[in-house]
């Protein structure tokens, strides 16, 4: 039997965890689930935990949840780790969108000034909870979905030493359950590569017989078909001249890299009328925690899908039910690169296509990409580094490298202010600098 552990458990996305790990059961067979919390999110933690505990209850399945603030009691011989606490919480990333956004940059959760500052708060707890595993749970899996994941998850292998994590996203779980309706097909017809970063990978898409089917997915969208971008982000359409050409779909967020004008003002529009997305997901965190608070209610409410993270259980249990398993499903997980892109060092984290087995995740090769996407995957993984090498030591020289070659900050005396903005706004969650 299984002990599962869930950092950051006061989150309105544990019914999703729930819901995934009750639906997955029978080969999954979980013992207890520990949410882990802190002082500040101990009230959040008690209703979702009640929630959580409600779910188990009206399921077949006899599971106790436990709640608690202490990490160290709740690592002991875990068997799997989930990550998915915010630093601050919701209050620092109305920081991280409002301070950018207030100097006529993108604040954005994952993106530009505020992604690298969400990276600098996080990466030093990730690696703590990696000191604490090490000692309590050598054994286990460590499952991030924390973001900004794909560096959060990179920071564990290269700073942590850590091999057996992996990280995740659900945007391409949102692309894989929309695109093929979009051409009449089932997703067991298809086969999906993807490859790149988090929040910055393409895919290319083959059907039943091989065929690649890329470009009639992409057609299928200019016909104003769904094709599963997450709820968080506006959507500007790419220019079609660019995808007909690069013959890959890019991930939903390349719009802040291949459309940069128009997504900047439609952030700055709704920055000084109804507010950041920060804003707009601190109502819908207290619409959510209200309805936890039911007494009667037992499953996963329909208003959770209006958070961006919709569908994170389906990557997260799948993942973990494949391990355990030994499955070798499928999945888009952020993990070692080993030669799969070939344009980055094997050592390199990326978010590709991989296979999911007892061993962890093996990712399949995709191959080189055109100088185009090439130059930009080259130009994020660096800035990428550059991040988690300021988080990790605090250096100011290494954190203004990276904001100057961030594309979403323009270079110069703006880009410093920022920096220096949001070291004063964050000071209490960055021991390190
Ligand atoms: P949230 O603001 O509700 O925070 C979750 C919980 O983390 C809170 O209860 C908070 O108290 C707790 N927490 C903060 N610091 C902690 C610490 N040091 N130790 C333990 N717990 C701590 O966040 P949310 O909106 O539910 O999102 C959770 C995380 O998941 C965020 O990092 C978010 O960016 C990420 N997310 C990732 C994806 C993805 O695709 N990978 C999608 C959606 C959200
Ligand atoms: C997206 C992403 C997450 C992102 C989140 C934001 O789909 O995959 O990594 O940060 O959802 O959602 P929110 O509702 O919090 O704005
Ligand atoms: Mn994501």
């Amino acid at each position: 039997p299984v002990k599962i552990v869930t950092i950051g458990g006061g989150s309105s996305y544990t019914p999703e965890l729930m819901e995934g790990f009750i639906k997955r059961y029978d080969e999954l067979p979980i013992r207890e689930i520990w949410l882990v919390d802190i002082e500040d999110g101990k009230e959040k933690l008690e209703i979702v935990g009640a929630m959580a505990q409600r779910m188990w209850d009206a399921s077949p399945y006899d599971v106790k949840v436990h709640l608690t603030l202490d990490r160290r009691e709740a690592l002991k011989d875990a068997d799997f780790v989930t990550t998915q606490f915010r630093v601050g919480l919701l209050n620092a990333r109305v920081k991280d969108e409002r301070i950018p956004f207030s100097y006529g940059m993108l604040g954005q959760e994952t993106n530009g000034a505020g992604g690298i500052f969400k990276a600098f708060r996080t990466i030093p707890v990730i690696l703590s909870i990696v000191e604490d595993m090490k000692e309590l749970c050598p054994d286990a899996w460590l499952i991030n979905f924390t973001n900004p994941s794909g560096m959060v998850t990179e920071a564990v292998m290269k700073y942590g030493k850590w091999d057996k994590v992996i990280g995740l996203c659900n945007v391409p779980v949102g692309a894989m359950m929309a695109e093929p309706e979009t051409i009449g097909k089932t997703l067991d017809q298809l086969t999906y590569k993807f490859a790149g970063l988090n929040h910055f990978h393409w895919h290319k898409v083959y059907d039943e017989h091989g065929n690649e089917v890329t470009q009639q997915i992409i057609d299928a969208m200019y016909e104003g078909k769904d094709g599963g971008i997450p709820a968080n982000i506006h959507d500007i359409p790419f220019f079609k001249e660019q995808l007909d050409t690069m013959q890959m779909i890019p991930c939903g967020y390349h719009r802040y890299y291949y459309r940069q004008e128009e997504m900047l003002k439609h952030g700055l529009e709704e920055y000084s009328t109804i507010g950041t997305r920060a804003q707009q997901v601190k109502q819908t965190e207290e619409e959510l925690f209200e309805l936890y608070k039911n007494p009667e209610l037992d499953h996963k409410p329909e208003q959770l899908a209006k958070r961006g993270g919709a569908h994170y259980s389906d990557a997260a249990c799948e993942t973990i039910a494949s391990i355990y398993a030994n499955k070798n499903t499928h999945i888009v997980v952020t993990t070692r690169n080993n030669g799969a892109v070939p344009d980055l060092p094997p050592e390199a984290a990326v978010e590709v296509s991989a296979y999911i087995g007892a061993t962890g995740a093996k990712a399949i090769a995709f191959g080189p990409f055109q100088p185009a996407e090439r130059g930009w995957l080259q130009c994020m993984k660096n800035m990428e580094w550059c991040v988690e090498e300021a988080a990790v030591t605090g250096d100011y020289g290494k954190a203004l490298q990276a904001f100057i070659l961030n594309p979403q900050i323009p270079s110069g005396a703006t880009a410093k202010r920022v920096l220096d903005e949001l070291l004063l706004a964050h000071k209490k969650y960055l021991p390190q600098f």
